[in-house]
């Protein structure tokens, strides 16, 4: 039931060679197990530092290792494997081969897929981290830049010669993002979202606050997927442990005001608003500086209301913007949801039910019911990060139809 981004592609993996080519069998394994399709294809060099069986046990599929196996392959596989490919992602991606896809080389079966193949191509170099620098190999990837190739940097640290310095295999988690990011429609491109995550925390003094329990998941995933999407995204988060996703701009917050004061901030710049924080309604009205003996605490906390921003935001809501509430709900999901998506003038309200395991709070899943003013969806219990993509798709029906 789980649907990703990667499922069903058609990814090509050449493999060239260096020492590095035992990681990518590990990168190989995962794809497959997100159900990509891969076609493996290996230079010669490559054959020598990790066995073609290797790959092909790994992805499920037979490895392409030269043009003239004979019999055993495609006469035109040069041709055949790359025609259909939704991405062509070279690594490691040696000095020499960059050298020779800069040139427009096509002296083995990897080059001439290359050159054949009209489906993104993203390269991974992997070396010395003197042959990485050397102007050559930067005059090369400065070439296959301007073709259009995406080049993955790589990292800096200590290599397999035992010298530091830029040049290692870039990492998997980083590398897979950007694969995401190009397998994925680019339909938010050129729009500002502004996404809340998390908790607040509401101090009463410097030990103590009152919290809920907003692990961030739904508005990280939010974030990242919106960016995988083409968007720019700021992503305001109360306290969370989760890492930014890639290329979003995250601003942490502590309290309800400090969310306040930052999304009003950037409202008027965002052209769609999606607050999936679970903000505190209530703080209490005096902090102490100093924290408060057990036996001063007092039995009753006072409180008082936070700003709503969200009701603050459906108020000064700018022609053409899409403004998306989340409502975290036990009972009435129906109900309740349609009375705030009113209430706060929103465009769109996604309401989740906190009452289990697997949806809602600190849940890896979550299924979410998606009130507008034209009517009510019920959305797959799918991963947060397929359910982030399940509602921007209705935000973009959304964006496409406002003037
Ligand atoms: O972070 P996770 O562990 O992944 O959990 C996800 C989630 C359950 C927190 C998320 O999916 C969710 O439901 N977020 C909204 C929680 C919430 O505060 O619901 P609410 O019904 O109290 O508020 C309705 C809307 O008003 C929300 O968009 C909220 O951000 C906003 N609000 C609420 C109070 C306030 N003072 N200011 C606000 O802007």
């Amino acid at each position: 039931m789980v649907q990703n981004i990667f499922a069903g592609k058609k990814v090509v993996v050449g493999v060239s060679g260096s020492i590095a080519a035992f990681k990518v069998a590990g990168w190989v394994s995962d794809l497959t197990k997100e159900e990509t399709i891969v076609s493996v294809v290996m230079t010669s060099s490559a054959a020598e530092f990790v066995t073609p069986l290797t790959f092909a046990a790994l992805s499920g599929n037979d490895v392409h290792t030269g043009m003239f196996c004979h019999g055993k392959e495609d006469s035109m596989a040069h041709i055949s494997i790359g025609r259909d490919a939704d991405l062509v992602l070279i690594a490691p991606a040696t000095a020499n081969i960059i050298a020779k896809l800069a040139c427009g080389i096509a002296d083995d079966l990897l080059t001439t897929m290359v050159l054949a193949t009209r489906a993104k191509v993203l390269i991974c170099p992997a070396m010395n981290s003197r042959m990485y620098s050397h102007p050559t190999t930067q005059k090369n990837l400065k070439s296959l830049k301007e073709v259009g190739y995406t080049i993955i940097a790589p990292a800096c640290g200590k290599m397999a010669c035992r010298e530091e310095g830029e040049g290692r295999l870039a990492e998997w988690d980083g590398v897979k993002e950007q694969l995401a990011q190009n397998l994925s429609p680019q339909d938010l491109q050129g729009q500002r979202v502004m996404v809340t995550a998390g908790p607040t925390r509401e101090p009463f003094d410097p030990a103590r606050f009152i919290s809920n329990r907003s692990s961030g998941k739904m508005g990280y995933a939010i974030a990242q997927a919106a960016c995988r999407r083409g968007a720019q995204v700021l992503l305001i988060s109360g306290p969370s442990s989760l890492a930014c996703p890639p290329r979003v701009t995250l601003l942490k917050v502590q309290t309800a005001l400090e969310m306040n004061d930052a999304v009003l901030a950037h409202a008027a710049n965002s052209s769609v608003i999606i607050k999936a924080a679970a903000v505190a309604d209530y703080r209490p009205e005096a902090v102490s500086e100093h924290k408060v003996k057990k036996e001063k605490i007092a039995k009753e906390l006072i409180l008082t209301r936070n700003p709503d921003i969200l009701l603050a935001l459906g108020k000064r809501k700018k022609k053409g913007q899409v403004l998306v509430g989340f409502a975290a709900e036990s009972t009435n999901l129906l109900e309740e949801g349609r009375r705030k998506l009113l209430e706060k003038n929103l465009d769109l309200i996604a309401v989740n039910d906190i009452s289990g395991d697997t949806t809602g709070f600190e849940a890896e899943s979550n299924q979410i019911l998606v009130i507008s003013a034209s009517g009510v969806e019920t959305l797959p219990h799918t991963s947060k990060l397929h359910c982030a993509d399940l509602l921007l798709d209705r935000v973009q029906q959304f964006l496409n139809k406002k003037p």
